[in-house]
């Protein structure tokens, strides 16, 4: 890590020992960013999503030791032309000048990138879905060590729908039936998206309820009538969805539907990078996108 300017909130630009992880976030230093599974469709965006921020630099684009791509320039890879940076394979990485790196991979990749992480004292910004218990405790250990900031979903209109849902579930939740469904493309591997999950955990905490006991995945059959404690999901995977979450209260005479529509991952891209330039300079810990967007603080609605 490189030392940097930073401006402090007392208003002195100050050099940042590049051994420390600082609390002084801001938006007057541009941030190097390492991207691990850069030839993925989302580390495709990533590519182009760094390069459109005035604010960070592309420094190290990581791919499989094993792939065709290494050597290739990850701009060409992107579709937007060469960038300087080729594709490089964890044994070749320079990370000297890396601040802070994204990972959108696959669960399986999840342990040697975060090992990989914690061994060179990088802060990671984790998109990949479809995390185990295990996969979600190594993130927890992980973030003993180094800043970890991990969401399902880094667009703003679905962390606003977090919040928005709570207040729904706090408001309408204990006599509503409550269903979640969710559209993907027909690629994505995991079934219901992470963020539905969240969303669902979310509702149950409210509720307090365990998601665990009141999850119903899908129903098939003679299903009885509804229980009215359990939470629905159904999963939809056709063509180039990008990604649409949709949260239904339905009581009798009336119901709420709250629904974002995702029509470019440049969304999720653009967040992770927003996320990546705060995590930066935050200390040792866990985060998610609701502490980056400074959302955990806002309370939407107060009192009813
Ligand atoms: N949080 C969010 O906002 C958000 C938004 C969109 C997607 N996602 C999630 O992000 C993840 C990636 O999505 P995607 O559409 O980009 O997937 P993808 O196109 O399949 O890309 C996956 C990437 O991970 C690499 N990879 C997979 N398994 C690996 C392993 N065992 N070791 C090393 N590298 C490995 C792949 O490398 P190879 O090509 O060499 O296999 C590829 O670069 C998924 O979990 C998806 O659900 C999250």
């Amino acid at each position: 890590m490189t030392p940097l300017t930073r401006f402090s909130s007392q208003g002195f630009f100050c050099m940042v020992q590049p051994d420390t992880f600082t609390t002084q976030a801001n938006n007057f230093m541009t941030i190097n960013i390492g991207i691990l599974g850069a030839n993925g469709r989302m580390g495709r965006v990533l590519i182009e999503a760094t390069r459109q921020d005035e604010a960070s630099t592309l420094q190290l684009a990581l791919v499989r030791e094993t792939s065709s791509l290494i050597g290739v320039d990850v701009g060409e890879l992107a579709g937007i032309g060469a960038v300087g940076i080729l594709a490089c394979p964890f044994s070749d990485a320079q990370t000297d000048d890396v601040d802070v790196m994204i990972d959108f991979t696959l669960p399986d990749a999840l342990s040697s990138n975060l090992t990989w992480c914690v061994d060179h004292k990088l802060p990671v910004v984790i998109g990949t879905t479809g995390l185990n218990q295990h996969q979600k405790q190594a993130i927890a250990d992980a973030a003993q060590t180094i800043p970890v900031l991990c969401s399902a979903n880094m667009s703003i209109g679905v962390n606003l729908l977090f919040n928005l849902a709570r207040q729904a579930a706090r408001v309408m939740g204990q006599h509503s039936d409550i269903e979640i469904w969710e559209a993907h493309h027909r690629f994505k591997k995991d079934a219901p998206s992470g963020t539905a999950v969240a969303l669902g955990e979310v509702i149950a905490e409210q509720l307090g309820r365990n998601l665990s006991e009141c999850a119903v995945y899908g129903r098939e059959g003679d299903t009885g009538e509804r229980d009215a404690n359990t939470i629905g999901f159904a999963t939809i995977r056709a063509g180039d969805i990008v990604g649409e979450h949709t949260v239904l209260f339905a009581d009798i005479g009336e119901r709420l539907e709250l629904t974002h529509k995702a029509s470019s991952r440049m969304t999720f891209a653009s967040g992770a990078v927003k996320a990546a330039k705060w995590l930066a300079a935050q200390k040792v810990g866990l985060y998610d996108m609701q502490d980056a967007l400074g959302l955990n603080s806002i309370q939407l609605l107060d009192r009813v």
